[in-house]
């Protein structure tokens, strides 16, 4: 089943063009694409399958939002991208935040992920408390993926995005990479997981999860052993990630 998206004028895709150069320039000047995927994710992981509301539609940047718990750090993201912005007044925020997160991904070696334009900008902030705890186990990241309406497969690919950057004790608590290599999309998060816990790399308490899990663990075995198939599963969940509640199927 195919999705429906809507028609963008053709001088809205040309600014998602030129928006995408300027975007892989910035990110690589700032080095901040831990951050940019972060925001991206962020702003889509509100969204709630029952309700049809949150989701990926710019509200991230309103106060309100910025001050959840879970997005600490994340005012960071908002302004160096805000000037940007600027160039691009027609694009919406929701679009733009979320063009921020493929480049991200792209420019750090990671696969290509879909973008669809014409995500409208919304103005309600999600309720606080849908983004999953790092202190966590199983059953809570399969009931905050579940109301996004996300699969387990998606839940193991989508962690896989903790291949870049780092968790920064002044915003959640936890200090240091997951990877030796922390700006690069790799499949190393599956092998560090595996290899167990080592001086400097952090294992969060919802990574560790998947190790224990019977659905979860022979998924982390594949995507370390393969990186192909950890790609090809985690542009999928991500481009679901970044369309939730945009688009209705056919
Ligand atoms: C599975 C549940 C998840 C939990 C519990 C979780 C938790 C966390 C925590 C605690 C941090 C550290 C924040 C900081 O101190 O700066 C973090 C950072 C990060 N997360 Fe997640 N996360 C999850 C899923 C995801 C997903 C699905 C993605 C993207 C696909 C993602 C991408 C990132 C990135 C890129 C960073 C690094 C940000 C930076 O370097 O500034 N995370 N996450």
């Amino acid at each position: 089943m195919g999705k429906c998206y809507p028609t963008v004028s053709e001088e809205y895709q040309k600014a998602v063009e030129k928006c995408k150069r300027k975007l892989r320039g910035l990110i690589a000047e700032k080095h901040c694409a831990p951050l940019m995927l972060r925001l991206a994710w962020h702003s889509a992981g509100t969204f709630d399958v029952n309700t049809k509301t949150g989701g990926p539609f710019g509200t991230i940047r309103h106060p309100d939002e910025l001050a959840h718990g879970a997005n600490n750090g994340l005012d960071i993201a908002v302004r160096l991208l805000e000037p940007l912005k600027e160039q691009f007044p027609n694009l919406s925020y929701a679009d733009f935040y979320q063009l921020a997160g493929v480049v991200a991904v792209e420019v750090t070696g990671g696969p290509e992920v879909p973008f669809h334009p014409g995500r409208p900008d919304k103005s309600d902030p999600p309720p606080e408390g849908r983004l999953p705890d790092a202190t966590k186990g199983s059953d809570h990241l399969r009931d905050v993926f579940g109301h996004m309406g996300l699969s387990d497969k998606d839940i193991v690919a989508l962690s896989g995005g903790h291949t870049l950057g780092r968790c920064h004790k002044e915003r959640s608590g936890f200090e240091g990479p997951w990877t030796p290599n922390p700006l690069v999309f790799d499949n190393s998060y599956f092998k560090e997981l595996l290899s167990g816990e080592k001086e400097g790399l952090i294992q969060l308490p919802s990574d560790k999860t998947l190790l224990e899990d019977p659905v979860f663990r022979p998924l982390v075995e594949k995507y370390a052993a393969d990186e192909d198939a950890f790609f090809a599963d985690y542009a999928e969940a991500h481009l679901k990630l970044s369309e939730l509640g945009f688009a209705d199927a056919d």
